[in-house]
């Protein structure tokens, strides 16, 4: 049977659980990134990002029922994102989608995933430094 969504092609919540777990790991260690996190517990946070992806690719709604419209870039103005968080931002969730085994996550949905997250992230930078 062909999975309908991506997330469902991907093992759904388990791989997002994994991904965002090991993204934020990494987050939690970076000394970029981890003070413009305002929060001293990254679990919230985690949270959040973890339910903007399930619903960004076909998953369970529940970000938008508890946040409403993403409006990420507008988001993310509070913190000033340069080429080097984006590139920060980045080594960390390649890692995370490195993580993700084959046999999870084959080459056509790793590009993709891949992919989006570089557009996504050069598309939240606000500073040009
Ligand atoms: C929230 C940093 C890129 C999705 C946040 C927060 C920070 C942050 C500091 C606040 C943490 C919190 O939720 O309390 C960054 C940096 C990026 C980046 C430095 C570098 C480019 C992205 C990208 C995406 C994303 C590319 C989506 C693919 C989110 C989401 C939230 C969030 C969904 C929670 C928004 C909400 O309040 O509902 N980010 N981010 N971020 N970020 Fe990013």
């Amino acid at each position: 049977t062909t999975a309908a969504t991506f997330y469902d092609a991907i093992g759904g919540a388990e791989t997002f659980r994994r991904l965002v777990g090991r993204f934020y790991a990494e987050v939690a260690t970076d000394e970029v990134l981890r003070p413009l996190y305002p929060e001293e517990d990254l679990g919230p946070a985690e949270r959040r990002f973890r339910m903007f992806l399930e619903q960004y690719w076909g998953g369970p709604r529940t970000y938008s029922d508890e946040r409403g419209h993403p409006r990420l870039r507008m988001r993310h103005m509070p913190f000033r994102i340069g080429p080097i968080e984006r590139d920060a931002w980045l080594r960390c969730m390649h890692i995370a989608i490195a993580s993700i085994e084959p046999a999870t996550l084959d080459d056509d949905h790793r590009r993709a995933l891949v992919d989006y997250m570089e557009m996504a992230a050069n598309s939240m930078m606000n500073s040009p430094l």
